[in-house]
């Protein structure tokens, strides 16, 4: 059966870039992306992981560690890294899981046979502080993905774990947020100081708490 929100992420160990790890303690109390791409030496995917790399400062912000998994071996891994530095000016010092026997791929349900054949689809797993599942992504081989959108997931999904709010289509951090369900509309001034706006019974907004 396939991985679930809210199920724990599945631990393993895993020889890496940066040495064998096991995936519980690496990730200790940070928050977690676990990225798959297809193969190593291919197009698409070194632009993804040239991105994550440059977007290293913003995933620590937000107390994430990123790490990406493909099928090829670590040897494989090694050589590609440099031409992802030189192409997308950038250094990769984040792992990259080699799963040439698809341990890995196979626990998280990351090939897709009938997309793809034997390797690993672009699959996307945010990890929470607690080891679960708060989303997941898959896209196919051909579409890059959008980083600055996982980053906007982890914003919304950091705060909405702080505060009885949820985030509305296309929220940026910054913006207004909706007053969850939950909170009576004659409680939410006690509970959202800043203001709020009701536009309907079911759809009450304020600013969002933490700025
Ligand atoms: C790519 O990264 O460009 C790619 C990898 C595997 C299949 C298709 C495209």
């Amino acid at each position: 059966m396939s991985l679930r929100l809210g199920d724990i992420a599945p631990d393993f160990t895993a020889q890496t870039t940066a040495g064998e790890i096991n995936f519980h303690e690496w990730l200790g109390n940070s928050w977690g992306v676990l990225f798959s791409h297809p193969a190593d030496f291919t197009p698409v995917c070194t632009t993804e992981l040239g991105s994550v790399a440059k977007y290293r400062a913003e995933f620590a912000k937000r107390n994430v560690k990123t790490i990406a998994i493909s099928v090829d071996t670590v040897e494989s891994h090694h050589k590609w890294i440099p031409d992802i530095n030189e192409t997308q000016n950038t250094v990769v010092d984040y792992p990259i899981i080699a799963d040439p026997d698809k341990k890995v791929a196979n626990l998280y349900d990351m090939i897709h046979p009938n997309a793809l054949d034997n390797l690993t689809v672009r699959s996307v797993f945010i990890i929470g502080a607690d080891k679960k599942i708060k989303l997941t992504m898959t896209y196919p081989a051909s579409t890059g993905r959008n980083f600055e959108e996982i980053l906007r997931v982890i914003d919304s999904l950091q705060l909405t774990a702080q505060y009885s709010v949820a985030t509305p289509a296309n929220w940026k951090d910054g913006e207004d947020v909706i007053v969850t369900t939950a909170i009576k509309t004659e409680d939410i001034s006690a509970k959202f100081p800043k203001g709020h706006k009701v536009i309907k019974p079911y759809l009450r907004t304020t600013p969002q708490p933490n700025k």
